[in-house]
């Protein structure tokens, strides 16, 4: 077993911790960090996405991502992507659109769409399907998920 000191940012504070380099990302955000909204619907295999965070802006599926890895980097989680009592035009269009059922995907879900608007701001269907592949969703179909991202780059067009 060995300690590790690690520094990065998260959702834009600085962040510092003294861990096991055994552990993952998302392990030290759900049980030290208490920020629970990155799930795990896998197991931790790297297979569904639930745990997608923004690392430097790309996601990844923090199970897979090592504590060790993260020295200086920046997380970003759901959690910092509202403001006080606003949600991010993400996550409202992906109420109006009715693109949530159970809600485990959907913090997986808006970070990766988010990543792809901060990309690519009017992305196509393919490009969609595309940017959240790695993300799973048993509930939806995926078909209100692909119009709440449209929907989402509409809005932050329009400034909304
Ligand atoms: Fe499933 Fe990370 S928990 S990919
Ligand atoms: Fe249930 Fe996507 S809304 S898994």
């Amino acid at each position: 077993m060995t300690a590790i000191h690690v520094n990065m940012s998260v959702n834009g504070l600085p962040t510092s911790i003294v861990t096991e380099a055994s552990r993952t990302l998302l392990e030290v955000l759900r049980e030290d960090l208490h920020l629970t909204g990155a799930k795990d619907a896998c197991g931790g295999e790297g297979e569904c996405g639930a745990c997608t965070v923004l690392l430097n802006g790309v996601p990844v599926n923090s199970c897979m991502v090592m504590i060790g890895q993260i020295e200086g980097c920046k997380v970003e989680t759901i959690e910092g992507l509202s403001e006080e009592n606003k949600p991010d035009p993400i996550q409202t269009a992906f109420i109006d659109e009715g693109a949530i059922q159970c809600g485990y995907c959907t913090p997986g879900m808006v970070l990766a769409s988010k990543a792809l608007l901060d990309q690519n701001p009017n992305p196509d269907d393919d490009q969609i399907r595309v940017a959240l592949a790695g993300n799973l969703c048993r509930c939806t179909g995926y078909t209100k998920i692909i119009a709440a991202v449209h929907r989402a780059a509409g809005d932050l067009k329009n400034g909304n």
